[in-house]
This record gives structure tokens, C-alpha cells and sequence, in this order.
């Protein structure tokens, strides 16, 4: 799926050159919001993740799928996805949220997994989004779980 607009905004994939701005976005909301959950270990792994080459490589080589929420050439919130259905980032900054772009983002995504025949979509869900993900009708699979320094909730939709 190319592109969808709701209230002036337009979701769609990131552009290459997209990327920094996208990945900025995702660490300054990740600080404001999601630190205090993590301990310094946790934050490092974070930070080197959404810092990787690997990872930059897998987007460029459409591996790693990012599409971003735009109002005009700005961008307010991301959606990334991995190993086919996987919820890997949604990130919506902070004078955009509560305003449906993380709802819209998830409705975006799923309509694309749907498309590609997927039948659902996991993610392992930040302490702090627990509550949105319950709202957008995931359900728990697991306990919370602790690795490296990251507690996260592993969820799943059925599509
Ligand atoms: C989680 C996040 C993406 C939600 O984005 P958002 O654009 O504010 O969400 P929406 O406005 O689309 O909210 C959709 C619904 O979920 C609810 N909701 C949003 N955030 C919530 C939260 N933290 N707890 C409980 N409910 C929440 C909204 O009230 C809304 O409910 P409604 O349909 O009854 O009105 C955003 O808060 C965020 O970026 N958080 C920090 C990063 C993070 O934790 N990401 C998840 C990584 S796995």
C-alpha cells in the first residue's frame, strides 16, 4: 500500500533520506516516555539498536519496513515492522499524541499485512503503550518479560 490520507495527514512508507529525522523522532519520544521503565543497560540496547547499520541496511534492502505519519514535510509518528509481522517501533511525538496517529499507524499496517496474506501481528509492548495495545484489541501471550535491560509484554492481533 503506497499511501493513505486521515484529517491532512498522510501515512506511507519513509523515504531514504527520511530516515535520521525518523529515527531522531523515535529517540526523543523514547526519552520523554520511556526511559524511567528502562534500566542504563536496557537504554544502551535501545539506542544501539535504532543506531545500527545492520539495521539501516535491512530498511535500505526493504528487509526492515518504516512508514511515517506526515503533516506537510514534518514528521509526528512512526510505524516499523520486522520479520514479516512483527511490530518492531510506533512512535508518535509528543504534541501529536491522543490525537488517533498511533490508531491510524497500527490501521495502516495491518491493512498491509492483510494484503500480504499475514493472518496476524505480534509485538513485544513497552510497559508505557500497554494500554494503547489493549485498546487496539491485542491481547497478552506471555507474561511480561525482562531482557537486556528492556521489560516489554508480548501481545499478538489476529488479522
Ligand atoms: C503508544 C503511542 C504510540 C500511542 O500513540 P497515540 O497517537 O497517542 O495513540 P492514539 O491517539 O491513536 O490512541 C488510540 C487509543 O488508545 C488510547 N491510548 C493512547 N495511549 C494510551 C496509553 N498510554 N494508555 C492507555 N490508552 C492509551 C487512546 O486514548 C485512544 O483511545 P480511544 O480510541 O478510546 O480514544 C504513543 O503514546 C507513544 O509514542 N508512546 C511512547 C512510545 C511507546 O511506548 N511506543 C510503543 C513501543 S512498543
Amino acid at each position: 500500500m503506497e499511501m493513505r490520507e486521515h484529517e491532512g495527514r498522510i501515512i506511507r512508507p519513509i523515504r531514504d533520506e527520511e530516515w535520521g529525522d525518523t529515527m531522531a523522532l523515535v529517540w526523543r519520544v523514547f526519552l520523554r516516555y520511556e526511559v524511567e521503565d528502562y534500566s542504563t543497560e536496557g537504554v544502551n540496547n535501545f539506542r544501539d539498536f535504532i543506531a545500527d547499520d545492520t539495521l539501516y541496511m535491512m530498511f535500505r534492502q526493504g528487509v526492515y519496513r518504516v512508514f511515517g505519519c506526515f503533516e506537510g514535510p514534518k514528521i509526528c509518528g512512526m510505524i516499523s515492522v520486522r520479520s514479516g509481522n512483527h511490530i518492531s517501533l510506533l512512535f508518535v511525538d509528543e504534541k501529536s499524541q491522543r490525537q488517533g496517529i498511533g490508531a491510524n499507524l497500527m490501521r495502516y499496517l495491518c491493512d498491509c499485512l492483510v494484503e500480504e496474506g499475514q493472518s496476524r501481528v505480534t509485538v513485544n509492548s513497552s510497559p508505557y503503550a500497554v494500554g494503547f495495545y489493549h485498546r487496539m484489541g491485542f491481547t497478552d501471550t506471555d507474561e511480561v518479560q525482562y531482557s537486556q535491560g528492556i521489560s516489554f509484554t508480548p501481545m499478538e492481533f489476529i488479522l
